[in-house]
């Protein structure tokens, strides 16, 4: 059982944390901010659920659950893709209670009230003379896509500025072509800990310097300005230098944009973006740095693209190569149990066994994962102990 702060605590605790500082141990592991983060972050902010090509056709859908809320994401027959809160109109049952499906209609199991993909109601069985089903159609979740990945919005008024976000960050996803890419394969993780360092750890790029996986991938000198290299570290230093000249020759004849844009603490809608080299073949997310897929996402001329890189607060992160992209979102599930949702797409004509082989496609982040995935319980176990000390 989780330890509840008292809600002045809360309240105090909030009013009193410091900015560009950690946050005090309860925001980590009490019950009562979980629940002020659902209300908070997001129940109030634009999400990232999942890629297009997750729901390929009309009826396919997935849902999402974030604290008491729980959503139907799906395609409607006119391949747009909606929203609707997972709770019938009759006596607000949940809906669908799988994660992920297709279906042609969407029918409570209660009492059979059924509605169309659009949300609207089509049956329901002995109403009352008068019953209006016009006025019983589903609640609709505000639900967009931005070059092949969906994003919902809980709030009834959504952050405004996420359409300049879209503006800005569409150039550098677009050339991808996501939204003909297929699912190569989705690896769900539930980690032993809250969702905020799950986000830190990647903002903050810990292990870029940890898991020898992803290390081979990075150039080792992530974090360092330039007077600030190590001696051991100037050979790389000099390699990366080489390798961005390089890259920035290739996008800029290719007309990619590379230039970072970061906007994490000013606005709504928190993000950065930016694309770069990688180390070694400079290809892909591989332990020799060549492509994982043979069959690039779009019609590139290289495969020596580097990655783009997305950052979105407050849910995900994404890498885009130039064989295949990934995807990354994280859904809080209680105070100590967050789900990481990892998606690898690439295009949707690649064969597995003949272009890509799924082992090589997701060993690095498949282990820098499982590896982030220890520290975020470490840390959140040495917190919960530190508080029960306390208390
Ligand atoms: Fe859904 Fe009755 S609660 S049909």
């Amino acid at each position: 059982m989780n330890p509840v702060a008292p809600a002045a605590e809360v309240a105090d605790l909030v009013s009193r944390r410091p900015a560009g500082q950690s946050l005090q141990a309860p925001f980590y592991v009490d019950e009562e901010f979980f629940t002020l983060d659902i209300e908070a972050v997001f129940a109030r902010h634009w999400l990232f659920v999942a890629a297009e090509a997750e729901l390929p056709e009309p009826g396919d859908y997935v849902t999402v659950t974030l604290g008491s809320y729980s959503v139907i994401v799906v395609r409607d027959d006119d391949e747009g893709v909606r929203a609707f809160h997972n709770v019938c109109r009759h006596r607000g049952a949940r809906i669908l209670d799988e994660g992920r499906g297709s279906v042609g209609n969407i029918v409570c199991g209660y009492h059979r009230w059924t509605y169309g993909v659009d949300g609207r109601l089509l049956h329901a069985e002995s109403q009352a003379p008068g019953f209006a089903p016009s006025c019983f159609s589903l609640r609709s979740v505000h639900a967009r896509t931005v070059a092949g990945l969906v994003f919902i919005c809980l709030a009834e008024e959504p952050p405004a500025d996420f359409d300049e976000v879209a503006a800005r960050i569409e150039p550098y996803l677009a050339p991808h072509n996501l939204a003909k890419a297929k699912v190569a394969t989705q690896i769900d993780l539930v980690e032993h800990g809250n969702w905020k360092p799950t986000m830190e750890n990647n903002r903050e790029c810990y292990h870029c310097t940890g898991p020898p996986e992803l290390q081979t991938c990075y150039f080792p000198i992530y974090g360092y300005a330039e007077q600030d290299v190590p001696p051991a570290l100037r050979p790389a230093y000099e390699r990366f230098q080489r390798a961005d000249a390089d890259a920035r020759a290739t996008y800029e004849s290719l007309g990619l944009p590379y230039a970072a844009i970061e906007g994490l603490d000013t606005r709504a809608t928190g993000f950065r973006i930016q694309r770069e080299p990688l180390d070694l073949a400079g290809e892909s997310f591989t332990p020799d740095g060549t492509a994982a897929c043979t069959r690039l996402l779009a019609d590139f001329p290289t495969a020596r693209l580097g990655r783009r890189s997305f950052h979105l607060q407050p849910n995900a992160w994404f890498h885009f190569l130039a064989d295949h992209a990934i995807t990354f979102a994280v859904i809080p599930l209680g105070p100590d149990r967050t789900l990481v949702r990892t998606t690898w797409l690439v295009h949707a004509d690649a064969v597995e066994g003949l272009d890509y082989d799924l082992d090589t496609l997701t060993k690095v982040w498949k282990a820098t994962n499982e590896q982030d995935a220890v520290f975020v319980n470490r840390y959140v176990t040495r917190l919960k102990a530190h508080l029960e000390q306390k208390r």
